[in-house]
C-alpha cells in the first residue's frame, strides 16, 4: 500500500499510515469494508479467505479495541491468529524489538499487527520481516486503521466525507489517531478544524492543511462531526494542563458546549473514554448523536479489508450479498 515493499512479485504489502495513501486507495479499502459490515452482522460470521493463512497480533501497548477486532478479523476471514502478549515474552528478558520480529518471522506469519510506544517502530520492524505489516498505532505518528473505521462510520452515516466540517478536539499532540484522521479527511475533501489548549495542540500542525482554534464553541459553529480525543498522559512528559477540571470545562464536550455544532452533528470517540474529563455521560451515551459503539462495530469490518488488501485476498461479492438474504428468509419462517 503506502510503504516501500520489497518488488518481489510476492512481495506484501503493508499498511503503515494513511499518509501518502490516494483518495481511490482510501476508497477501495472503504468499499471492501463496507462489503464486510452486513457478514459481522449476520449469525455466520465466517468467509474462507484467509485459510491457511497465519496473524501475529503484536501488542507492545495495552489495548482493548484494536487487539480484539484484529483477532476476530483474522477470525473471521478465516486465518490462524496468535496473540503475542509482551508481558509473558522474552522482550522483558532483554530482547530488542528486531530480535523479537525476526524470531516471529522464522515462523513463517502472513501478517504482523504491531501496536508500539514509538513513533516509527513499526516501520522499522517493517523492512526488517518478509511478511505482511499492518501498524496496529506507533507512538503519536500513526494509527491508520483506526481512521479508516472513523472513515467508514462517518460514510455510512452522512453518506459523504468530502464536504464535511470536522473537528477534532483534546489532546492532539500525543495523538496518533488525529494525526491519520487528518491526513485521512483532508485527502477526502474534509474540512478539518482543531480545537484544544495551545499545550496540546503541536506546532506547525496546520502545514496539514486545517484551522486550528482554543476557543471550543467557536470551533464547533457548523461542524458535522465532533471527534473527541482523550488526554493520552502515557506518552505526556510534563503538565500539559492544570487540572481535570478545568479541562472540562473549557475543552470537554458537554450539551452546552454541543449546541454550537449543527443539530444533526455526529459524536465520535476512539476509545477508551473518560467520562467528565473529555466527554461528558449524557453526551456519550446520546443514542441519537453518539456513535461511539458504532465505530468499534465498523472496526471489526475495516480490519478484515485491511487483511484481504495485504495479503492480496479477496472474498467473493456472492459470499458478501448471500449473506442477509438468508437471514431475512430465516426471520421470515420464524
Ligand atoms: C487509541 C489509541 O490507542 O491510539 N485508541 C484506540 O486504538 N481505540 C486512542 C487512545 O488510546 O486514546
Amino acid at each position: 500500500m503506502n510503504t516501500p515493499a520489497p518488488d518481489t512479485p510476492t512481495a506484501p504489502r503493508h499498511i503503515l499510515g494513511i499518509e501518502g495513501l490516494s483518495p481511490p486507495e482510501i476508497t477501495a479499502l472503504l468499499d471492501a469494508a463496507d462489503g464486510f459490515v452486513e457478514l459481522v452482522r449476520s449469525r455466520q460470521k465466517k468467509a474462507e479467505s484467509l485459510q491457511g493463512r497465519t496473524l501475529i497480533n503484536l501488542f507492545f501497548e495495552d489495548s482493548t479495541r484494536t487487539r480484539t477486532s484484529f483477532e476476530l478479523a483474522g477470525k473471521r476471514l478465516g486465518a490462524d491468529v496468535i496473540n503475542m502478549s509482551v508481558a509473558t515474552s522474552s522482550i522483558h528478558k532483554g530482547e530488542t524489538l528486531i530480535d523479537t520480529a525476526m524470531t516471529l518471522n522464522a515462523m513463517h506469519p502472513d501478517v504482523l499487527v504491531v501496536r508500539h510506544p514509538h513513533s516509527g517502530a513499526v516501520e522499522l520492524l517493517a523492512q526488517k520481516v518478509a511478511c505482511a505489516v499492518i501498524n496496529g498505532g506507533d507512538g503519536n505518528h500513526e494509527h491508520p486503521t483506526q481512521a479508516l473505521l472513523d472513515a467508514l462510520t462517518i460514510r455510512r452515516r452522512k453518506g459523504t466525507i468530502g464536504g464535511l466540517v470536522v473537528t477534532i478536539c483534546g489532546d492532539i499532540a500525543h495523538s496518533r489517531v488525529a494525526r491519520s484522521n487528518i491526513h485521512l479527511l483532508t485527502t477526502m475533501g474534509a474540512r478539518v478544524r482543531l480545537v484544544g489548549p495551545p499545550t496540546l495542540i503541536p506546532p506547525m500542525i496546520e502545514r496539514m492543511g486545517i484551522e486550528i482554534f482554543h476557543d471550543m464553541k467557536e470551533c464547533l459553529q457548523d461542524t458535522d462531526i465532533v471527534m473527541m480525543l482523550r488526554l493520552q498522559f502515557e506518552r505526556m512528559h510534563g503538565t500539559f494542563v492544570p487540572s481535570l477540571k478545568e479541562h472540562f470545562h473549557f475543552y470537554g464536550l458537554d450539551e452546552d458546549k454541543l449546541a454550537a455544532a449543527k443539530p444533526d452533528a455526529l459524536i465520535m470517540h476512539p476509545g477508551p473514554i473518560n467520562r467528565g474529563v473529555e466527554i461528558d455521560t449524557s453526551v456519550a451515551d446520546d443514542i441519537d448523536r453518539s456513535v461511539i459503539t458504532e465505530q468499534v462495530e465498523m472496526g471489526v469490518a475495516v480490519r478484515m479489508a485491511c487483511l484481504e488488501a495485504v495479503t492480496g485476498t479477496e472474498t467473493s461479492k456472492s459470499k458478501l450479498k448471500a449473506k442477509p438474504k438468508e437471514n431475512r428468509r430465516k426471520k421470515a419462517r420464524s
